[in-house]
């Protein structure tokens, strides 16, 4: 089995949230979504994952600040985020060895459940590129710069989660390149670099925070997955 990482990376501004607070440091149940997405990492899987979290300096500031208040002595490395998703993720690339097991899980994904972890890191030892994707369930339009739209074939589409679990050196590799915009995620950068992707099931209670809206819906998931 290979070592296993992940990169968490938790170095927005969180603009489109729209509060004072970066949504990763926004409390989810009481507890800040940072902390909920670490744990499920460090706490309750079968093996030992290595952390690595790009985080801007005010974030920074601040979840050492709470880790201090709440006396949490958990094991990661924090390393400076950069300008957007893509330079924070090739910064902390620098942390991963080659031949390990690399996964890429956005902070703001604090629902992810345990038991898909597992699955996309085993998946990881047979695939040298692991991503999870959801299908399409409303109608799809394209729309032109004029505002016209026309039908889309959603059958052909698929929506992508993360955690994305990658062969490392394989990871490392592709981010040799240069930054796009078109770059949204890991799979993308992979992509470019030749790599075929394998996909697999997500889960659509692995939402990402993106808005006050995703925030309720957040409160109202993490309930029912009490009760279930
Ligand atoms: O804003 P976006 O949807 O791209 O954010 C996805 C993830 O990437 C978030 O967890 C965010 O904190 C992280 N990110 C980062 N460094 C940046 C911008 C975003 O680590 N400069």
């Amino acid at each position: 089995m290979r070592e296993r990482y992940v990169i968490i990376p938790a170095g927005g501004s969180g603009r489109r949230m729209g509060a004072d607070i970066p949504k990763q440091m926004l409390r989810l149940g009481g507890v800040p979504v940072l902390r909920r997405t670490l744990d499920l990492f460090t706490t309750g899987l079968p093996f030992e994952v290595h952390v690595i979290i790009p985080v801007n300096p005010s974030i920074k500031s601040m979840w050492v600040e709470y880790c201090r208040s709440e006396g949490l002595m958990l094991r990661y490395i924090l390393v400076p985020g950069g300008m957007t998703r893509f330079h924070s993720v090739r910064k902390a690339l620098g942390y991963v060895p080659d031949g390990a097991l690399v996964a890429v899980h956005d902070a703001v994904r604090p629902l992810v459940r345990r038991e898909d972890i597992v699955r996309l890191y085993d998946e990881g030892e047979k695939w040298p590129a692991v991503v999870p994707v959801l299908p399409v369930t409303d109608s799809m339009r394209l729309v032109a710069p004029d505002g016209s739209s026309s039908m889309v074939a959603r059958d052909g589409y698929r929506l992508v989660q993360t955690p994305q679990v990658f062969h490392s050196e394989v990871l490392k590799n592709a981010y040799r390149t240069a930054f796009s915009p078109e770059f949204t995620d890991d799979a993308s950068v992979v992509e470019k670099a030749g790599v075929p992707l394998h996909l697999c099931p997500g889960n659509r209670f692995n939402i990402k925070l993106t808005t006050p809206e995703d925030m309720a819906l957040a409160e109202t998931l993490l309930r029912a997955k009490t009760i279930l």
